[in-house]
């Protein structure tokens, strides 16, 4: 066989790995003016931009601060949220260009866990009928005595009794609420699950029991998981790789341990130099960086390394009018799957390049939200399959 065939087979090999496969993806949002909001007189650059891949069986982490687009990617991968640029492909197939009964089907594939279980189950319906909805709709079942000993499994794998399924949602505490969202996930038999803040409502004791019930469900019925969170601790030790995003982009992504001992994005070592060591030695000596300045207004992001305004390492020359690819660096240790949008990683890890003290930068004023009053956001409702209702 040629070299030519081998190459071939190879990234054909590596295809069939990937089962979501983001490219270029960019979710804007206009902001109108006027009272038919009928002017257009500005954007939220929600997602501005963003490639990754996740492979079949994988769970990848994706963390950042509020606001910085993590739900909006979210729901373009589900195909909740139109891109304005930028393609979606799931098992090979483009889903924005699946129409009617394909894109039907292929949404059974896709399934969301959301951050408030009480709002995105429906009050009025027993946990039957919320259980058997998506199951109907997808022909697992035709009705409730059909689906009967389906959702025995169900409930068994969620750690519910079986009783559960005449209550309702208000009976539960939040963690078992959201053992109800996470079933109703699983109901459908799909391939991905996002879930976006899966824990972030729910008190820090019940954290790591539905974090871990996540881990086994994943091994158990083969499952692949987006998991968002704003917290790197969440994360931590459910992903294999981590994906950190800010102001719309991926500031860094690595496999989850090498990203927690070698963190390359100056945005990434302020994060983990907020989350607590239980080791007073190492809480003693370790590194501290506190990020001056709020985060800046997506409808206005800084030019060339969005970073720049609060980074401790700014350099006068690009970091201020030149955007970093997210890059493979040669550094020792570092492995090829570990990629970093800054221009001076290589110099920052190094010691070469020190911190300093951030002076603030001032953004363009005029394009700040302040200006554009009223902005029309669609605030209605999500309904229970993440949809917004008109
Ligand atoms: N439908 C919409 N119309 C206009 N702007 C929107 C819309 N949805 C989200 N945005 C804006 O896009 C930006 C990103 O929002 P998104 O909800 O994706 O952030 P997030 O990272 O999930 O934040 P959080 O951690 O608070 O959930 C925010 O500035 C938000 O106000
Ligand atoms: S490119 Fe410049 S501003 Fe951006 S993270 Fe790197 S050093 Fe900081
Ligand atoms: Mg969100």
């Amino acid at each position: 066989m040629s070299m030519v065939d081998d190459a071939r087979l190879d990234s054909q090999a590596s295809d069939a790995d990937v089962l979501l496969r983001v490219e270029g993806i960019k979710v804007h949002f206009p902001i109108k003016r006027g009272i038919f909001f009928d002017k257009t007189i500005g954007h939220v650059y929600a997602v501005d931009g963003v490639d990754l891949q996740i492979r079949r069986g994988e769970t990848y982490g994706l963390v950042g601060e509020s606001g910085c687009g993590k739900s909006t990617l979210g729901r373009a991968i589900l195909n909740l949220e139109h891109p304005t640029e930028g393609h979606v492909r799931f098992d090979g197939v483009d889903i924005a260009s699946l129409k009617g009964e394909d894109l039907r089907r292929k949404r059974q594939d896709l399934q969301m866990v959301f951050q408030d279980p009480l709002s995105s189950l429906d009050p009025r319906q027993s946990v039957e009928s919320i259980l058997v909805e998506g199951m109907k709709a997808h022909g697992i079942a035709k009705d409730a005595k059909e689906a009967r000993p389906r959702l025995r499994e169900l409930l068994q794998a969620v750690g519910l009794p079986i009783q559960a399924l005449s209550k309702y949602p208000h009976e539960f505490s939040g963690g078992q609420r959201q053992r109800i969202g996470i079933a109703r996930a699983l109901s459908v038999n799909p391939k991905l699950i996002v879930a976006d803040e899966p824990v972030s409502a729910l008190d820090v004791s019940v954290q790591a029991q539905v974090i871990n019930l996540l881990a086994d469900l994943q091994e158990e019925f083969g499952l692949t998981y987006l998991v968002i969170a704003h917290d790197l601790a969440v994360v931590r030790h459910i992903s294999d790789r981590i994906g950190v995003m800010y102001l719309g982009a991926i500031a860094e992504e690595a496999p989850a341990a090498e990203l927690y001992e070698t963190p390359l994005h100056p945005y990434t070592r302020a994060l983990l130099s907020a989350v607590p060591i239980p080791d007073p030695v190492v809480e003693d000596t370790r590194e501290q960086i506190l990020l001056t300045g709020d985060l800046p207004s997506p409808s206005a992001p800084p030019a060339g390394c969005r970073f720049h305004t609060r980074c401790p390492w700014r350099q006068p020359t690009r970091c201020e009018d030149e955007r970093p690819a997210l890059r493979v660096v040669e550094i020792d240790g570092v492995t090829a799957e570990h990629k970093v949008a800054c221009h001076w990683a290589e110099q920052i890890h190094s010691g070469e390049l020190q911190p300093h003290a951030v002076e603030p930068v001032a953004v363009d004023p005029s394009a700040l939200s302040g200006n554009v009053e009223p902005v029309a956001i669609d605030a209605s409702p999500l309904g229970p399959d993440g949809r917004r209702t008109p």
